[in-house]
């Protein structure tokens, strides 16, 4: 069977155009389209509320949020050990803020970065860990909390795609030095470019000024700050979008259960947390790169477009100078990708992906 019209990877999930319309009023009449506006403060509280934090700042996307994290620690200049296995945007804040990103391979079955490799990696100029909780599974956050503070080292979390994850009891967006996450059109929580930094005390402070020009309240300058600052308009698209996410995730669950009872044992998964997923992704993981491109094939020829995610290795990249081996990241890269998996696509379709997907196998 082929589709008529295209599947895509994902989709954006939005409230109906009127509801956007109606928080927008409010912009209009008020004249205030950016500068920490009553939508974006609104938006950051409505956050805490959903996550059970107090932790929000909202900034302009989830690349400059962990730009905006590596500056608050004061880390430019030195090495962060993170992982090979994220989307570029981890790896080139890390060179963006003139530090140099030292690699350490993944689990092969969380995806995340293995931390009993952690300390090998540690050296005098070691500045900070940053992880990536990917495809929402948490990193092993109570390992890599040890070894930083056996060695004094900052931690960041990468959170872009685990908005809405509880674990030990709170939202993994609340662990580390700061976490960072995405609104980007495509993740759970979508403002159509946007993202957040959590962090409590005078590290929230901080970040609060760095997004803003690194000025205080009062708008005296106490830092270099840049501007990382979200518009009402992207805050009130967030805030007609955010009520939605409780039924998003029971619609991917609802795809990623469905994907697997069909594909079964014939591809591999990644192992993740019970109860501390989103299922914001269906990755897969094929036995080898030349099956992964005949299934890819065979989907495209159906009108069917799955994603080579995470692809490739950053170890591999060329803006990285130095080339470290991580041949777990680089074997799995080779081979995984992620099914589409969005709101409104319909289990019947699910099923029919899933079949092509065994049918080529
Ligand atoms: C793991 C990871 N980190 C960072 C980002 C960057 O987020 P943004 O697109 O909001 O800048 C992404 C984007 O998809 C991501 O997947």
């Amino acid at each position: 069977m082929r589709f008529e019209n295209p599947i895509f990877v994902t989709r954006s999930t939005v409230a109906p155009l009127n509801h956007y319309s109606k928080e927008l009023e409010s912009v209009w009449e008020s004249g205030i389209f950016t500068h920490n506006g009553p939508k974006v403060r609104r938006f950051e509280s409505e956050i805490n509320r959903f996550l059970g934090c107090d932790s929000t700042v909202a900034v302009t996307n989830g690349t400059i949020a962990i730009q905006i994290a590596m500056r608050a620690l004061d880390l430019t200049g030195g090495e962060i050990i993170t992982t090979p296995f994220s989307w570029i945007a981890t790896c080139s804040s890390i060179l963006w803020e003139r530090c140099t990103p030292v690699f350490v391979d993944i689990d092969p079955n969380t995806l995340n970065i293995d931390p009993s490799k952690i300390e090998a990696a540690v050296t005098k100029q070691t500045r900070a860990i940053l992880g990536v909780h990917v495809f929402s599974n948490p990193c092993d956050v109570v390992k890599i909390d040890t070894v930083a503070k056996k060695h004094h080292l900052k931690v960041i979390y990468d959170g872009a795609h685990a908005f809405g994850v509880q674990h030990l009891g709170r939202s993994l967006l609340d662990f580390g030095d700061i976490s960072t996450t995405s609104f980007h059109a495509t993740k759970l929580l979508s403002s159509g470019e946007g993202g957040a930094v959590f962090a409590n005390g005078s590290t929230k402070e901080r970040l609060q000024s760095i997004r803003f020009f690194g000025h205080d309240p009062e708008k005296n300058i106490i830092d270099t700050g840049c501007n990382g600052k979200m518009t009402e308009l992207h805050a009130a698209l967030g805030l007609i979008n955010l009520p939605l996410v409780p039924s998003i995730l029971q619609k991917r669950k609802a795809i990623y259960q469905q994907y697997r009872s069909i594909l079964d044992d014939k591809v591999r998964y990644q192992h993740f947390s019970e109860n501390a997923y989103n299922f914001s992704y269906m990755p897969i993981i094929l036995d080898s790169e030349k099956q992964l491109l005949r299934v890819i094939e065979e989907l495209n020829a159906n009108n069917v477009f799955p994603r080579r995610y995470f692809y490739p290795s950053l170890n591999t990249v060329n803006a990285v100078k130095e080339y470290t081996p991580c041949p777990i990241s680089e074997d799995i890269s080779s081979r995984i990708m992620t099914l589409p998996s969005y709101h409104d696509l319909d289990l019947k379709d699910v099923t029919a992906i899933a079949k092509m997907v065994l049918a080529t196998l």
